[in-house]
């Protein structure tokens, strides 16, 4: 693989059995340990995905990775309703990081998560990068959980996400081992 993926000939697809290897090669290229490949494969066993894509160069090959899983809203009122997901974990082949891959499939995934109905989605990630896609610190306030501090962004998708706050939330079980 090179690293001269052009990010905008990318096309975004759902992932089908047939990434599952590839992905996972993936995730484990391009995070420290297992673990991100290890809470992905749980993940997709216990049901808890909403959406995972995969961003796909003119060949055919996958040249990144992001997963979205099911939060639960606690009953608080008007947000027990809401349709609430967590962005994690995103990959890019560290050969290929920094040339916009990573950016323009979490746009494409936004995009699709806003047409299936998804009214606030959650991020644990640097404050550095999210706040590009409208992910939001002081939103993420109102998101009562295991996570707190800037590094815990929100972004809402509808009115509704942004309005029916507050909202106490519990993550899909995987996340618990990294609490
Ligand atoms: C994070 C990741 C998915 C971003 O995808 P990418 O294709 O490399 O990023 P893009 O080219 O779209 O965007 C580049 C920007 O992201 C920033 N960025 C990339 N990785 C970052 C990181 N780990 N922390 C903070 N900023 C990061 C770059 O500094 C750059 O910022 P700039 O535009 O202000 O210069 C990718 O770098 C990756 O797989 N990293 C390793 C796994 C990881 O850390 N995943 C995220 C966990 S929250």
């Amino acid at each position: 693989m090179t690293n001269a993926v052009d990010a905008s000939r990318l096309t975004f697809r759902d992932v089908t059995s047939a990434d599952e290897a590839v992905v996972k090669d993936l995730l484990e290229a391009a995070f420290p340990s297992d673990m991100e490949a290890r809470l992905v494969h749980k993940l997709r066993h216990c049901g808890a995905l909403v959406l995972e894509q995969v961003a796909v160069d003119d060949e055919g090959n996958v040249q990144g990775h992001v997963a979205y899983s099911r939060v639960t809203p606690a009953a608080i009122g008007r947000a027990q309703g809401l349709q609430v997901a967590c962005l994690a974990p995103v990959s890019v082949w560290p050969q290929s990081q920094r040339t916009g891959i990573g950016s323009a499939l979490i746009r494409a995934s936004l995009e699709k998560l806003k047409k299936i109905g998804e009214d606030l989605v959650l991020v644990l990630g640097p404050p550095s990068y999210y706040p590009r896609f409208g992910f939001d610190p002081v939103l993420a306030r109102k998101v009562q959980g295991p996570y707190a501090g800037d590094a815990f962004m929100a972004l809402a998708l509808t009115e509704a996400g942004r309005r029916d706050l507050p909202i106490e939330v519990a993550f899909a079980t995987p996340f618990e081992e990294f609490e």
